[in-house]
């Protein structure tokens, strides 16, 4: 299976909880290596480009809003099918949907305050990885 790379960010709910090393945990545990990370304040600027993508969708105000309540810790992971073990071990976008033992089961709140991004295709992971991170910071290994 192809080693792929994606865009993970631990959102301003779950770092205020203080769980940051217990979700990077379940990534490790899934062998996947956090190769970049950094713990980083998004200006509304910055969220509302991350995700204009969705701008027309009528949560967008409030996932800005939220995205910037707070510091996100963002990282790249690598190994394995990155992409959708990544999504796997975080669960559905609402909580109340996600699988028992999910990251967002076991520690979002709702579907705005849910705890965790993954990119959710190779293209778009090649995107948020270059908004966050300059290739010479991120360290493959
Ligand atoms: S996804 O994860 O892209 O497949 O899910 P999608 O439903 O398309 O949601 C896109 C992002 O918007 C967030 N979202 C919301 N935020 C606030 N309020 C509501 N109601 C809401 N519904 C969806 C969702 O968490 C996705 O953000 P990311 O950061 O990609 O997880």
């Amino acid at each position: 299976m192809a080693i792929e790379r994606t865009l993970s960010i631990i959102k301003p709910d779950a770092v205020a909880k203080n769980v940051i090393g217990q979700i990077v945990a379940r990534f490790e545990q899934a062998n996947l290596k956090v190769i970049a990370a950094r713990l980083q304040q998004l200006s509304r600027e910055d969220a509302e480009r991350f995700y204009a993508v969705h701008k027309e969708r009528p949560f967008y105000k409030d996932l800005v809003d939220f995205m910037v309540s707070g510091p996100v810790f963002v990282q790249v992971l690598e190994g394995e099918n990155a992409i959708q073990k990544n999504r796997d071990l975080m669960g559905a976008t609402d909580p109340k949907k996600a699988d028992a033992g999910t990251i967002r089961a076991d520690f979002a709140d709702s579907i705005d305050a849910n705890a965790v991004h993954g990119s959710d295709a190779a293209e778009t992971a090649a995107n948020e990885i270059a908004f966050f991170f300059a290739e010479s910071t991120v360290h493959s290994r």
